[in-house]
């Protein structure tokens, strides 16, 4: 039986346990440059102290115009590189293997960012239509994500992990509803990642993790499986799974399982991967005896934390060795800034 305290080897790197921080992005916390500021830093360290195996860093945009809003982390130019090696420097010094999640977000784009590009001319959130991206179009935004991947590595990264879930870019690549397209992309739904994946690999090199976080359906289970499938031939290492556009009310578990519906997409791609890449699952894993009892009954190879290790980051410590914690509120206040005040109460305590 595996234990949440079992090593995990990822592409010949060997994670300490079984438990990982999930990408959480912090609006407040870059400026419109997109660099590193201490308040990452700091935050970071305190979760790479925290006693999670990997941590993969939060949403940080390819281009300026893939940005959720002004201040949002960035990877599109040299200069924001340097920030990075601290984070990596932090994570490292407590034997966490540290990602990065690279995002475009397409036609989800702020407006202010100017034209909103994606898969088809499809409605975005304002009404209006998006741009159909040219050839010419994919292949930049390719290049983009490469070169992201490229100064993620120069900053010491153990690897990154492509976003290709939540309705961003990639996501709307493999959706039918977003993807209309009649050419080869839209032909073969999981091919502009797959190019990515493939350039990633051949120039970052065979020792660097190429993750991706994927929906476990998208428009269903098999589609968003055979999907998947493709970014693991094409070298992915490890899948984290989420969701995406289409992946609610998708019924996957018996009523007595006492995990959620999210995680359940996770669950069941776990056995069509074994042997083959570890898989993650994710949502409301707030306690230690629901995370052991993922782990123990082997349904997920890692259990991926967000919420809890905003709350309290040393949650996954308080998983580990049995400690006391401060128990998330799942009140969301925390993913719904910077409109709001969006503090974590558990800061307040
Ligand atoms: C504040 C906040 C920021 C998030 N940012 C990201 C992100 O950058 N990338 C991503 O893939 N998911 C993001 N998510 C989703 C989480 O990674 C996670 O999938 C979700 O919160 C469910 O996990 P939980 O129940 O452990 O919170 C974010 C969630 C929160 C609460």
């Amino acid at each position: 039986m595996a234990k949440v305290t079992d090593k995990i080897i990822i592409n010949g790197k060997t994670v300490k346990n079984r438990i990982t921080m999930a990408p959480t992005v912090k609006f407040d916390f870059a400026g419109p440059d997109g660099m590193v500021t201490e308040k990452h830093i700091s935050h970071y360290t305190e979760r790479a102290e925290g006693g999670a195996g990997l941590i993969c860093v939060e949403a940080t945009a390819v281009t300026p115009d893939g940005r959720f809003a002004p201040n949002h982390l960035g990877l599109w130019e040299d200069a924001q590189t340097e920030g990075h090696k601290r984070i990596v420097d932090a994570c490292h010094k407590n034997d966490v293997v540290v990602l990065i999640q690279l995002n475009h977000t397409g036609i989800t784009a702020n407006p202010m960012f100017g034209t909103i590009i994606g898969p088809s001319a499809v409605p975005t959130r304002s009404g209006e239509l998006s741009k159909e991206m040219s050839k010419e179009e994919i292949r930049s935004m390719q290049e983009s994500f490469v070169s992201a991947a490229l100064r993620a590595k120069e900053a010491g990264y153990d690897g990154i992990q492509l976003h290709g879930c939540h309705g961003y870019l990639i996501n709307q690549f493999i959706s039918p509803k977003t993807n209309l397209r009649t050419d080869e992309y839209g032909e073969n739904k999981a091919l502009f990642a797959k190019e990515i994946i493939q350039e990633v690999r051949e120039r970052c090199g065979k020792e660097f993790i190429i993750s991706v976080r994927t929906p476990g359906a998208e428009p269903d289970v098999q589609h968003a499986i055979n999907i998947a499938k493709e970014y693991v031939s094409a070298g992915c290492d490890y899948l984290q799974v989420s969701h995406g556009i289409d992946s609610f009310g998708v019924n996957l578990k018996a009523e007595s399982e006492p995990y959620s519906d999210l995680c359940a997409l996770g669950v069941n791609f776990h056995p069509e991967f074994k042997g083959t890449v570890p898989v993650s699952c994710v949502g409301g894993l707030m306690t230690p005896e629901l995370i052991k009892y993922i782990i123990e009954n082997d349904l997920a190879d890692t259990v991926d934390l967000a919420r809890s290790v905003l709350a309290d980051p040393q949650f996954p410590n308080a998983v580990l060795t049995g400690s006391d914690y401060t128990k998330c509120y799942e009140c969301r206040r925390c993913q719904y800034g910077p409109m709001t005040d969006h503090k974590c109460p558990a800061d307040m305590l």
